[in-house]
């Protein structure tokens, strides 16, 4: 009996000793010293043994329990130290290591010049309104008083759906759109995008456009000219020289185009405005009766103008880049400088 005790208690020692983990160490206690551990088997066969034999036998059991748990409870408090000590380690953090960068989204170009547009209008009383990319060709054409079959459809080089459905090819459509639904007075801006079957370094197939349109009892061509050079005058400056030069687009008459004195060379000529020194931003009239009359405006007593710009061909004079394409590639090392 003694001897067996002695031996269970040599192999707990051993097992401690090797035990490497707290884990492992805690399996080792419930081994030698849990409910069906060898030692409580030996403490129960007590009663088997003779009464004198009994008070000896139970002393050297207690005495062999207790070595064994003192000595797990030392090397337990021993681990868990060192297991601690290990963790600390890991999760030490290198204040002195430098910082790893959090990359900034940027706003795309065109979105920032397209807001810096919109909110010159939006000052001046303008309210939004949107129409559907893929338009009929009654809202595109014949309501903007381009019968069909009308040579000036060919200003548009129109991506079709069907015969009757394009994708818009110009931003005009909402003021069809607009007056149908409304009466004047109305101050107008429609952004969005249109579609041309057109592809160089400065058309693309999809671009953007800011329409605009006012609408009331009495407009004068003084005021499409006034509204257009204070715009112009924010967007490129306020000293920017401005000129209006007669043109022709069937839903406006009379119909002019607007330039601004060159950004590059401020009018004394350069390749970037083809030694004219001017630059082409828009197009603009008042609008033409027959569109009035579509609509069942009458146009004898209501007066407008109308204006439509191309954002892309914007950003490209004010930050000076000579590829539409750039805008579409989505190169980040092209967005990053905006
Ligand atoms: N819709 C014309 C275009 O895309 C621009 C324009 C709009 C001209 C409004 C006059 C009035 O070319």
């Amino acid at each position: 009996m003694q001897e067996k005790i002695k031996d269970i208690e040599k192999q707990a020692l051993a097992a401690i000793e090797k035990a490497a983990t707290a884990a492992a160490l805690e399996e080792v206690r419930v081994k030698f010293l849990g409910k069906k551990s060898e030692l409580m088997a030996v403490l129960k066969s007590l009663g088997t043994l003779s009464l004198e034999d009994r008070p000896q036998a139970g002393s050297l059991v207690n005495a062999s329990k207790s070595i064994i748990e003192t000595t797990i409870k030392e090397k337990m408090t021993a681990l868990l130290q060192a297991e601690q000590a290990k963790k600390i380690e890991a999760e030490k953090i290198d204040v002195t290591l430098p910082g790893k960068g959090i990359r900034r989204g940027r706003i795309h170009p065109i979105t920032q010049v397209m807001e810096e547009a919109k909110s010159i209008f939006l000052r001046l009383g303008y309210e939004i309104a949107e129409g559907p990319d893929i338009e009929s060709d009654h809202y595109n054409f014949d309501g903007l008083n381009i019968p069909p079959h009308h040579p000036s459809r060919d200003m548009w080089s129109t991506l079709f759906v069907s015969d009757s459905v394009i994708l818009r090819t110009h931003t005009s459509p909402v003021q069809v759109r607009v007056m149908e639904k409304r009466k004047p007075p109305l101050a107008i801006i429609a952004p969005g995008r249109v579609y041309r079957r057109d592809s160089d370094a400065t058309h693309s197939p999809v671009f953007h456009q800011l329409e605009g349109f006012l609408v009331d009892k009495k407009v004068t061509f003084g005021d499409l000219k006034g509204t257009l050079t204070e715009f112009l005058r924010q967007m490129f400056g306020q000293n920017k020289k401005v000129r209006f030069r007669p043109s022709f687009f069937p839903f406006t008459e009379p119909s002019a185009e607007v330039d601004v004195e060159c950004v590059m060379c401020s009018g004394r000529g350069c390749r970037l405005c083809k030694e004219t020194g001017w630059l082409e931003i828009l197009g603009s009239g008042m609008i033409d009766p027959n569109v009035f009359k579509a609509v069942g405006y009458d146009a004898e007593k209501h007066g407008g103008f109308a204006f439509g710009m191309g954002i892309e061909r914007i950003a490209m004079l004010k930050y000076g880049i000579d590829d539409i394409r750039l805008f579409f590639e989505n190169d980040i090392r092209f967005l990053e400088q905006f």
